[in-house]
């Protein structure tokens, strides 16, 4: 195991009835900017128990943050916290009201060029504080320092992390998900599968318990997921669900253990280029990027035919290839396609992708720094 620090700020309020305590979160009198979505927020009754909740702040409100948060819709944001002095952010909804206003937080206080935040060339010194309300369990954004925005004008999609920007707080009422589209559920537990994948299944070392830990959120998120999509009012499962996309992503299972993330790498490329969901991106990708990789992650892969889809028996090579198909299998169970003609998309995407990920310098993804263009050319074609 490598040496490692783990401090994780964000305090999780978790459970029914829970938006109610905000203004305990909150200090009396501050200037509060509420940002929020499309509108589910408006339709299903939580935008009215958080106003509810908050009372004795000064209120704004942002709406109109977009799935796959756009820069030039944040800085319309940016621009009210600056004019009215904004002293604390609250995210009210998915994943991507929260990064971007993990986003707005930083670009607030940022002098200079905001999207230097994400090409990794600003120096962030100071961010204003946020909280969130979550309705949609699977990025884990809640309880991590994490922010993925996408910028149209230019096709791009990049991420940025920073201490700065873990949420104060987190309010996590399993309720507000009832109201869920099944394709958002589906992509939400896709999604917090792959985070797990892209922190486990590397190479072995020496950490038992982040590898049990791994398992065992994957485990449930294979057992709760589908309850979810057959009963919609099931409680349990939803709360179940929901708090392991949180473990998926707050950085406990990654401690001291080598990290992938290039599924995540190309798939935001393939958001940036078509526009597909982000867990869609993920479904496509990863049992290809495992078909290409199946030797340097041979014994990870077999610990997780064995330990996660159960295949005790035959070679290497057989419980490899028996446990990716019932990852596709799982994908497919939840409503997500596993191959890019699925999505109108062909082996044309493979030249466009690189192109796009080639525009940020030399191509070396995945735990070893070697998914290199033509790796991830032949990933992506093998994923049609
Ligand atoms: O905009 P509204 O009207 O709120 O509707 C949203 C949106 O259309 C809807 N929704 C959310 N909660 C709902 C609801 N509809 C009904 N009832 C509810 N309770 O769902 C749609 C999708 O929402 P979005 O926030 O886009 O989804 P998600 O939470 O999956 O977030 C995706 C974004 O997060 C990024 C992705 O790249 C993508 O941009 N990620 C963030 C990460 C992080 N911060 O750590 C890591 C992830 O790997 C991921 O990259
Ligand atoms: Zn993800």
């Amino acid at each position: 195991m490598d040496n490692f620090t783990y401090r994780n700020p964000t305090k999780l309020i978790f459970g029914k009835g829970r938006i109610a305590e905000l203004s305990q979160e909150i200090a009396p009198g501050s200037k509060v900017l509420v940002a929020y979505g499309g509108g589910s927020i408006r339709q299903n009754g939580v935008y009215d128990q958080v106003l509810s909740a908050l009372q004795g702040v000064e209120l704004f409100e942002f709406g109109g943050i977009e799935a796959n948060p756009d820069f030039d819709t944040l800085m319309k944001a940016v621009e009210i916290v600056r004019q009215q002095g904004v002293q604390f952010i609250l995210s009210v909804g998915g994943g991507s009201v929260l990064d971007g206003v993990k986003f707005i937080a930083a670009a607030a206080h940022l002098e200079g060029d905001p999207w230097t935040i994400l090409t990794g060339k600003a120096e962030i010194k100071s961010a204003i504080p946020i909280g969130s309300v979550l309705t949609l369990p699977g990025t884990g954004s809640e309880m991590n320092c994490f922010s993925v925005i996408s910028r149209r004008s230019t096709n791009e999609k990049l991420a940025f992390g920073n201490p700065l920007v873990y949420p104060v707080f987190s309010i996590l009422d399993p309720e507000t998900t009832y109201s869920l589209p099944k394709r958002q559920i589906g992509n939400g537990v896709a999604d917090a599968f792959v985070h797990v994948i892209e922190q486990y299944l590397t190479y072995p070392s020496d950490a038992p318990l982040q590898d049990r830990m791994a398992e065992s959120v994957l485990l449930t998120l294979i057992e709760e997921g589908p309850k979810t999509l057959a009963n919609p009012d099931d409680y349990t499962s939803r709360a179940n669900i929901m708090w392991a996309a949180t473990m998926a992503l707050n950085g406990i299972i990654s401690v001291g253990v080598p990290q992938d993330w290039a599924t995540h790498g190309i798939g935001h490329e393939l958001t940036a280029l078509y526009g597909l969901d982000h867990a869609r991106t993920l479904a496509v990708v990863l049992p290809s990027l495992l078909r290409q990789r199946k030797d340097v992650k041979q014994a990870k892969l077999v610990q997780f035919a064995e330990r996660v889809w159960d295949f005790k028996t035959g070679s290497a090579d057989e419980k490899i290839e028996a446990a990716i198909q019932k990852t596709e299998g799982f994908f497919l169970s939840l409503g997500i396609p596993v191959k890019l003609s699925a999505h109108q998309i062909g082996e044309e995407a493979a030249k466009r992708v690189v192109q796009n990920l080639s525009r940020r310098g030399e191509i070396a993804l995945g735990e070893d720094g070697k998914i290199t263009g033509p790796v991830v050319e032949k990933i992506l074609i093998e994923a049609v």
